[in-house]
């Protein structure tokens, strides 16, 4: 099993990947999860992963809350994209069980000593927690297997014309993260936007539980904005790609790129400049994925989180 631990700011997208890697039990050991301020407010994000994990009959799985702004930048939300609650469609109830007492932080700090063989983190939101763990303790980059991010675009951004939400948020963070020399694969854009719910994928969801019919409800919304934000035909499920690519790696290809992040405040801050054809010849910082197979894909989260109605 390979142990991971999910760093997040549900949101719909995360909230299917966070089903997705607790349907996956033998596969992944998900040593905790840390939330993070982004598609809404950390209070609210936190509130979000622990109902979703006793939606899926999981409420042990240890939350830990994290940083509440990025590291410089005003907080921006997206409220406008998932519903005040950050989890609009899916009707889902209040935790019974609370938040650990320790901060994202030091909790990611400890774990990613204390592991064995070597952590493997999911980043699914801004990085203020990733990045903030990096510059306390530098020494846990050796331990880290891999860093799987969502975020950044390669073309247009869906923030700003140049800028992913995830980066835009905390662009220091992301560019704390690039520059630390780890082992990072990157979904951009590009790649998360042919991840689209379609009403043809979605006809392998089988609504006979709570989970099943929470995720339907959710990937059946009305979208707001429309295919103006992209995903035309369907919500697109940028951060299950992350968990999806842990359990099934050949359905994605990609290639070894050098990545760098926009700091500077201006209309292209939150830029991720992703050099795909190497034109600069820096050394590549990162896997970066260009293409998946989403028909099948949607077909195996499908099949996976079905058994958490099952159990
Ligand atoms: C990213 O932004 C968030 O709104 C989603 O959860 C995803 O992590 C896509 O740009
Ligand atoms: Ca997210």
């Amino acid at each position: 099993r390979i142990p991971i631990i999910i760093d997040t700011d549900p949101g719909q997208d995360d909230a299917l990947a966070i089903l997705l890697a607790l349907s996956a039990g033998l596969a992944l050991d998900i040593a905790g999860i840390t939330t993070v301020a982004g598609n809404v407010g950390v209070a609210q994000t936190t509130v979000n992963a622990l109902r979703v994990c006793q939606l899926a009959g999981r409420p042990d799985v240890p939350v830990h809350a994290g940083c509440a702004q990025p590291i410089l930048r005003p907080l921006h939300t997206a409220e406008f994209m998932c519903g005040a609650d950050g989890l609009a469609g899916m009707d889902i109830p209040a935790p019974r069980r609370p938040a650990q007492p320790s901060h994202a932080v030091p909790f990611l700090i400890d774990c990613i000593r204390g592991s064995g063989s070597g952590m493997t983190i999911c980043a699914l939101g801004p990085l203020t927690n990733i990045a903030l763990a990096l510059l306390q303790a530098p020494d846990i980059k050796d331990r880290i297997e891999r860093l799987v991010i969502m975020g950044g675009a390669r073309d247009l951004g869906n923030m700003t014309a140049a800028a992913e939400f995830n980066f835009f948020v905390d662009p220091h963070a992301a560019a704390v993260v690039f520059n630390a020399g780890l082992p990072i694969t990157l979904f951009p854009l590009n790649a998360t936007y042919q991840a689209v719910a379609t009403p043809a994928r979605l006809a392998s969801f089988a609504a006979k539980g709570p989970v099943g019919t929470a995720i339907l409800s959710m990937l059946r919304r009305e979208r707001p904005g429309g295919a103006a934000l992209g995903g035309d035909g369907g919500h697109p499920m940028h951060d299950a790609c992350v968990i999806a690519y842990l359990l099934w790696p050949t359905l994605f290809e990609g290639r070894d790129c050098h990545v760098t992040i926009e700091t500077a405040e201006g209309p292209t801050v939150g830029r991720s400049t992703i050099d795909w054809w190497g034109r600069g010849g820096q050394p590549a910082n990162a896997h970066v994925v260009g293409s998946l197979d989403a028909d099948a894909m949607f077909a195996r989260i499908a099949a996976s989180v079905r058994v958490l109605d099952e159990m």
